[in-house]
């Protein structure tokens, strides 16, 4: 089973940036988590980083074909892509989108994602732990749709 795990904006600045609410973890520290307990199950994955929107839809578009499902923090483009929803709903592949702080807690403006609406499901405000959580059930989506 393949994965792509695609992350938006700013997010290559994780453990640096706002520490009080996204935590001391960088990008790849997380990733080297997901690794590690994707690899117990089998799993394999594609990490894309991307501070703009066309590449996050490139490589959406790319997925159709090419892996099984996507894990997604489109990041702030939540909030206002719907090129990025629209590409989602393009492939049609399961979906989990994750966020690392609670985004229903926050500015007006985050509580509403876009492009959750083309997501399986949503995960929202368990840190990096979040991406553990998408990641155990974007698996078992897939898993059961192969079935
Ligand atoms: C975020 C929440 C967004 O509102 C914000 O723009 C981000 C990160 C999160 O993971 O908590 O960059 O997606």
């Amino acid at each position: 089973m393949k994965i792509a795990v695609i992350q938006g904006p700013n997010l290559n600045m994780l453990g640096v940036r706002e520490q009080h609410i996204y935590g001391p973890m960088t990008l790849e520290q997380i990733h080297e988590q997901m690794k590690a307990s994707a690899q117990q199950n089998g799993v394999e994955l594609e990490f894309f980083q991307s501070n703009l929107e066309g590449e996050i839809v490139d490589r959406i578009q790319e997925s159709l074909g090419t892996v099984d499902g996507i894990l997604i923090n489109p990041a702030a483009f939540s909030h206002t892509s719907i090129a990025i929803k629209d590409a989602l709903s393009a492939v049609n592949l399961p979906t989990v989108e994750v966020h690392i702080s609670n985004i229903y807690k926050r500015e007006e403006y985050r509580q509403k994602s876009i492009t959750a609406g083309a997501s399986t499901g949503v995960i929202t405000g368990f840190g990096p732990f979040s991406y553990h959580m998408g990641l155990i059930a974007l698996t078992q989506i897939i898993s059961e749709v192969k079935a």
